[in-house]
């Protein structure tokens, strides 16, 4: 039994806003963020939350996938920016969809959060616990991103990407790597709430995410390569056979970087970031849904993803479509 996605969907916000436009509230501009990461716009939340995006995907991918609420068993959505410490912004979309029957909870893996996911699913539809999986990365990182931090902040967008898993007897995920480096948390964090409780002497403010760019880039254009290289030939597979790299959204010169030391055209490495930005959790399977809507994914077609940052994590798949 493997376990198959089945459907897609995705939610961007509505606002775009360009270079050009983060060039008029902070020193920067599009010649610095282009040729540092491929990024030319990103979608900013005004109205939507991280659970009415999360909600949107949902039903596309339910529609994609000919899957209703009822049939559903489980719910597991990646996310470091979710609206409520509890509940779980998966809880959010279980009541909104109207799954009852589904277990539903958050992980946090950063941006391999969709992937974490995947695995985990997997491994309940393996142990025959589950047959149907909806999951999730969905994030609005421009509410934990520091705005006077021009390093960071031109980096990142919000959205969410939601598939529709099932035990399939044919096709599917072949197979998993994962990992996390704890030793490493602080190259990409961002504290969680301050303990103001009254035998604090100083009151601590609210805190962002901050970023040694640098040792990400490091971390990840070495165990990017090495954790897909290790995933494809567990598949029994080469990096040539692979139809598609679906890669976490990160910069542009990682997936370049990526795709010459396993010797593959980057024409296999679709690209979204250009207009989307970094959207941790969401950005694989935001990706995943362009490539599915622009009928780039054929049945049968092996299809490698990964997805690594925060924690320090990474993870990378090879699915059969
Ligand atoms: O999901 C995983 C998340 N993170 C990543 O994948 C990040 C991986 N790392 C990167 O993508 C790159 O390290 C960055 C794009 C973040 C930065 O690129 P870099 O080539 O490492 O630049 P830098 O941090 O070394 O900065 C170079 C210069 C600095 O100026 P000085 O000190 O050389 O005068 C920065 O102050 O660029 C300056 N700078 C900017 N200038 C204009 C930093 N941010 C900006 C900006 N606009 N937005």
């Amino acid at each position: 039994m493997k376990t198959r996605i089945i459907g897609t969907g995705s939610c961007l916000p509505k606002a775009v806003v360009t270079n050009d436009d983060l060039s008029k509230y902070m020193d920067t501009s599009d010649e610095w963020i282009s040729s540092r990461t491929g990024i030319k716009k990103r979608h900013l939340a005004v109205e939507e939350t991280t659970a009415s995006m999360s909600i949107e995907a949902a039903k596309q991918a339910m529609e994609n996938a000919g899957v209703t609420a009822a049939e559903i068993d489980l719910i597991i959505l990646g996310t470091v920016s979710g609206d409520f410490v509890t509940p779980a912004c998966a809880c959010e979309v279980q009541a909104a969809i109207g799954a009852d029957r589904a277990v539903a909870f958050d992980i946090n893996a950063a941006c391999s959060g969709f992937m974490f996911a995947l695995n985990i699913a997997n491994a309940y539809i393996q142990a025959g616990l589950y047959r149907t999986a909806l999951i999730l990365g969905a994030e609005t990182l421009s509410k934990i991103v520091d705005w006077e931090d021009r390093s960071t902040c031109v980096l990142f967008g919000d959205g969410a990407g939601a598939a529709v898993v099932r035990a399939d007897e044919n096709y599917g995920l072949l197979s998993f790597d994962q990992g996390s480096d704890g030793t490493k948390g602080d190259v990409l964090a961002c504290p969680g709430r301050a303990n103001n409780n009254p035998l604090i002497k100083n009151y601590q403010k609210l805190s962002y995410v901050h970023m040694d760019g640098q040792e990400v880039y490091k971390f990840a254009v070495t165990t990017v390569p090495a954790s897909l290289q290790k995933t494809i030939e567990a598949a029994g597979l080469t990096a040539a056979e692979i139809d598609y790299f679906a890669l976490h959204q990160a910069n542009i010169r990682i997936i370049q970087s990526v795709s010459k030391r396993l010797h593959v055209n980057e024409d296999k490495f679709p690209i979204s970031l250009d207009h989307c930005g970094n959207i941790s959790a969401a950005s694989v399977p935001i990706l995943l849904d362009e490539m599915n809507r622009n009928g780039l994914l054929k049945p049968g077609m092996k299809v490698a993803l990964s997805g690594f940052g925060g924690g320090l994590t990474w993870a990378s798949a090879v699915v059969e479509w």
